[in-house]
């Protein structure tokens, strides 16, 4: 049984990662979206367990795909799960340099390879963080994340600590 790592920070899950999870599941025996507990962005906006959850409720519909966390390096989380491939979304060319670098180290570190699948167009500009800014500043971002994720970043950024620091 081929099994793939989605590895990722989703602070939240956007429409871009959801379809990269969605063609690796149409690609391998059994998906694990892989999220890492300590991102090395920042501060996250969600906690590691609402990050799970929200994750949970957008690929219940996708049946060989499982939910996992990890820490530390990457590759020994996929060899502890037998996984022998990584799943990378590339959007553009402005991934290509670090993602690459990436596969390369992981590939030396454990000889797993890494497999990119392009970003459909239509998700190409999107990213977690610029989700979170538009969201922040009460922009729209319906068509960028799935229904319940957007509804929870309003309720977010809407939460009176959150208005008071504006962070
Ligand atoms: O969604 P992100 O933030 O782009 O995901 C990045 C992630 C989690 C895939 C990457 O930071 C990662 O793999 N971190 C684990 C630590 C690790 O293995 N580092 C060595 C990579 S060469």
């Amino acid at each position: 049984m081929a099994t793939a790592l989605c590895p990722g920070s989703f602070d939240p899950v956007t429409l871009g990662h959801l379809d990269i999870i969605e063609r690796s599941a149409k690609l391998f025996d059994h998906v694990i979206v892989a999220v890492i507990r300590n991102p090395q962005k920042s501060s996250s906006l969600f906690t590691i367990e609402e990050r799970h959850e929200l994750l949970a409720s957008v690929t219940s519909h996708l049946p060989n795909v499982s939910l996992d966390t990890f820490s530390g390096l990457l590759v020994d989380f996929a060899k502890d799960r037998g996984a022998t491939a990584i799943v990378k979304g590339l959007r553009a060319i402005s991934d290509f340099d670090y993602e690459l670098q990436m596969a390369q180290m992981n590939q030396r570190l454990s000889g797993i390879d890494t497999l990119f699948i392009s970003t459909s167009p239509q998700h190409s500009f999107l990213s977690s963080s610029l989700v979170k800014e538009v969201a922040r500043f009460g922009g729209d971002v319906t068509g960028m994340v799935p229904p319940a994720i957007a509804d929870r970043l309003v309720a977010r950024f809407n939460e009176p600590a959150r208005k008071d620091s504006g962070d």
